[in-house]
């Protein structure tokens, strides 16, 4: 084992899917098409649903474990102790409105939309509901759920959720689906608005496990909800730079809330890492002036929700740099309620899907996180100093010094992290990079400066520390043509998506050289024209489509949740 051992209880997470995939592809403006398609595939509940009951049918012993890892650890004394085994009946493949688990097994309700949150919440009532309401109230839409153990104790913890985003037509009756192209927002209000804004965020609660099943601690001490109206700290490179600052805030170190949050991670000194995806939509108006080059590049202003109509900060034209505020992994520290939320800017601006993260051989702390949007980019966060393992607040501001990367994969099986530093290489001032801060907030412009390699929608990426290989998903992007396929996308209209494995260079994630290969192309083995490679032993309901989240278990096998039905329908 290279990575260091660490005397805190280690927090675990789980990642969900979410049947989104908005915003603009690099080098190309966003159409009127791809804007109603990105609105239809973020707000339409049925696919969600349908979606998520592919995860639980599509799960298969055989599919999701890495093999090679399945082998160490059966040739592991040690390994074999600890590897739980997998005598439970295949799910069958399908989708339908129910939650199917394997025989013998149950899924219980832990808490539901509108559930109180914090102490002396309302009851919820969905025909009356209020800001006031939600704001003290279980949100939904959770793409990521992360376990701190209270006092080393795997069955008694605090449990973190996002709140990704929320849908009108779903949370209020018969206002029916509010959109610019449609019903141009008609029956919006302030007031849903501002519902729909403490909607967002995500929640703290207490939870415990008693007669083996897990129950909510009501009046927790811990139980926090954060909304798009909680106060945030800027931190880091890009904190009080010109671009950040704002009529509201000239000092560019404070935001109110954080939007889109989907996946995310737990650090091994026990704070959240949630990650703002999808940003763009929530701002209004339209891409103009000298910032329209890089709002474009970002798919802003999105116009996916109305907010800008109320609220000056989400209107492009009256608050310009509100945006860049948004698109940052955010660190929560549940064990304090009263703690800033910190906005950490040396981790860069993009559309985060979610923070894999890993203690390296000689202490330093690497964060993986992929870009999700079609042709967008795999990046990397290596830490300048090292993770404490004695002290949890020693590393409170440990994300704040490092270097970013981004991947660019080598047709010969090889791999180079470009580092995202300025004055290095093409990110000087004439290329519009005249400090590290631009460099970060563009993070994405300073991707395609460096010649980063374009991939299909990277979601999850996650390291195992018991191999040191990480692992990328790739969910699918079917707008890559036949000239634009390359060695680690290889598939034109890849509906399917696929998964690499990166094995860096000396086990060392601070490595900037790796070598790569394709674990696996997703899709019907059945179907010759897809192209899927799985496992020849993978049944007819083991193959999945559309790799999505992903997390490593104790025992080092690799677990894989599926964004959408399996038919390559995106
Ligand atoms: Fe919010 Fe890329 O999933
Ligand atoms: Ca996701």
């Amino acid at each position: 084992m290279a990575t260091k051992e660490t005397a805190l209880p280690l927090p675990l997470s789980v990642q969900f899917e979410c049947a989104e995939d908005e915003g603009s592809s690099p080098g190309e403006n966003p159409t009127l098409g791809d804007v109603i398609a990105a609105r239809f595939d973020r707000r339409d509940l049925i696919k969600g649903l349908l979606g998520c009951a592919a995860i639980a049918a599509t799960v298969s012993p055989v599919a999701l474990m890495v093999a090679e890892e399945a082998r160490a650890q059966a040739a592991s004394p040690g390994g074999a102790r600890n590897t739980p085994s997998f005598n439970f009946a295949e799910v069958a493949a399908g989708s339908d409105e129910r939650h199917h688990v394997a025989a013998d097994h149950q899924a219980e309700i832990l808490i539901r939309w509108g559930d109180p949150v914090l102490p002396g919440a309302p009851a919820f009532d969905p025909q009356n509901q209020t800001a006031a309401a939600q704001a003290q109230q279980f949100g939904y839409n959770n793409d990521f759920l992360g376990f701190a153990p209270i006092n080393g104790n795997p069955e008694h913890g605090l449990l973190v959720a996002n709140h990704e985003y929320t849908n009108e037509e779903l949370m209020f009756p018969r206002l029916g689906r509010q959109d610019l192209q449609t019903v141009r927002f008609a029956g919006m209000t302030k007031a849903i608005a501002e519902i729909e804004m403490m909607a967002h965020g995500g929640s703290v609660i207490e939870v415990r496990r008693e007669g083996g099943s897990w129950r909510v601690v009501p009046n927790s001490r811990f139980a926090r909800r954060i909304t798009a109206e909680t106060p945030m700290q800027i931190t880091g490179p890009a904190a009080g730079h010109a671009m950040m600052r704002t009529n509201e805030d000239p000092t560019g170190t404070r935001v109110r809330g954080m939007l889109n949050n989907c996946a995310g991670a737990m650090t091994p000194w026990g704070t959240w890492l949630t990650c703002e995806e999808n940003i763009n939509g929530y701002f209004w108006g339209k891409a103009e002036g000298p910032n329209a080059a890089a709002l474009r590049r970002y798919g802003a202003p999105g116009n996916w929700y109305n907010w800008g109509q109320y609220f000056d900060r989400f209107d492009i034209a009256k608050e310009p740099n509100e945006i860049n505020r948004f698109g940052w992994v955010v660190e929560i520290d549940p064990f304090d309620p009263q703690s800033t939320p910190k906005k950490r800017t040396a981790l860069g601006r993009f559309k985060h899907e979610g923070a894999g993260n890993i203690v390296n051989r000689d202490g330093r702390f690497v964060v993986y996180s992929g870009d999700d949007e079609r042709f967008d980019y795999v990046y990397k966060f290596v830490s300048a100093g090292t993770v404490n393992t004695a002290d949890k607040a020693a590393n409170r501001d440990l994300l704040d010094a490092g270097t970013l990367h981004v991947a660019r994969f080598n047709a010969d099986g090889t791999g180079t992290w470009l580092p995202l530093v300025q004055g290095q290489g093409p990110l000087v001032p004439e290329t519009g990079f005249p400090d590290q801060a631009t460099v970060l907030i563009h993070a994405r412009l300073a991707a395609d400066k460096l010649g980063a390699t374009r991939m299909d929608r990277p979601e999850d990426v996650e390291a195992n520390p018991k191999t040191n290989k990480v692992y990328v998903m790739l969910t699918n992007n079917a707008r890559r043509k036949p000239e634009e396929v390359d060695a680690a996308n290889p598939r034109a209209d890849n509906k399917f998506g696929h998964i690499i494995e990166i094995d860096p260079d000396g086990g060392d994630h601070a490595a900037t050289g790796f070598r790569w290969t394709i674990l696996v192309r997703c899709g019907d083995p059945a179907i010759a024209a897809v192209g899927a490679t799985f496992h020849p032993n993978t049944t007819r309901d083991g193959w999945f489509g559309m790799p999505d989240n992903c997390a490593i278990d104790n025992a080092g096998r690799l677990w894989v949740s599926t964004d959408g039905n399996s038919t390559g329908a995106t």
